[in-house]
């Protein structure tokens, strides 16, 4: 089982035009389906899981799109609350804290992930106003500013600088809609994760896909840079 999930949910705003419907409809739809899949990820014993929720980049959508995304995800906050003490899951945020995240949202996060800190279960981690290259510039900025020897840079140092240190890497990041790219996400921590994209628009993913993913994780072989077992015994074998 992949210890950390992340995902790209995409695909709301299509999902929402090919049902006539305006683009931000969909955003609602898709927000239902992360309330199904977070209690079957905990279930599944998944201990960190990741969501795209507003990219540094999707500031440059409409007024409209943007404000609707942002009460989307405040009003998904506050009903995942029970679902967090029932499943004991940790909410917590990522991004860049800035004065633009709306004070409504800001509120529920602080809200959130103050109430559920305690809890030992799954850490629910939402990025909202999160860019990859941002995170890193913020990072090197912390490490300039505590006057951090060059020497002493390497990259467990970084890691501690980022916006969230004890986070592990994650094992798999799950993209919808078809689209197979990272868009600014984790950029640092997806060094080694195993990427999975999928058809399938977000609203219309299922615990089922969830399930395809992680059986699709549990084929790749993880390499990390080395040979896996079976080439290394043909080796001794050889020698
Ligand atoms: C992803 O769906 C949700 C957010 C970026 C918040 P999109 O809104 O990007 O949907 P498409 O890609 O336009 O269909
Ligand atoms: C990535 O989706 C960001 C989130 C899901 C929040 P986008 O729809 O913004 O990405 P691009 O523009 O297709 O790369
Ligand atoms: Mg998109």
């Amino acid at each position: 089982m992949p210890r950390h999930v992340a995902c790209i949910p995409d695909g709301n705003g299509r999902w929402s035009q090919l049902r006539n419907g305006s683009r931000i409809a969909g955003h609602n739809q898709g927000a239902q389906v992360f309330h199904d899949l977070i209690t079957s990820a905990c279930e599944l014993g998944i201990e960190w899981f990741t969501v795209y929720a507003f990219s540094a980049e999707n500031w440059q959508r409409p007024e409209i799109e943007v404000r609707f995304i942002a009460s989307t995800i405040e009003r998904t906050i506050y009903r995942w609350l029970d679902d967090c003490s029932r499943y004991n899951i940790r909410i917590r945020w990522i991004g860049r804290a800035e004065m633009r995240i709306p004070r409504a949202l800001r509120r529920a996060i602080d809200y959130a992930t103050s109430t559920t800190k305690n809890n030992t279960g799954m850490t629910l981690t939402v990025a909202y106003n999160y860019g990859g290259r941002d995170e890193i510039v913020d990072a090197i900025r912390k490490i300039i500013e505590d006057g951090v020897d060059a020497a002493d840079l390497n990259s467990e140092l970084v890691s501690r600088y980022l916006y969230a240190p004890d986070m592990p890497d994650p094992d798999l990041v799950i993209r919808t809609s078809g689209e197979n790219r990272i868009s600014n996400f984790l950029l640092w921590q997806l060094a080694y994760s195993e990427l999975v994209f999928t058809p399938a628009l977000w609203p219309d993913f299922t615990v089922d896909h969830l399930l395809d993913a992680i059986h699709e994780y549990q084929r790749r072989v993880r390499r990390f840079g080395t040979v896996d077992d079976g080439n290394k015994k043909l080796d001794t074998q050889l020698q």
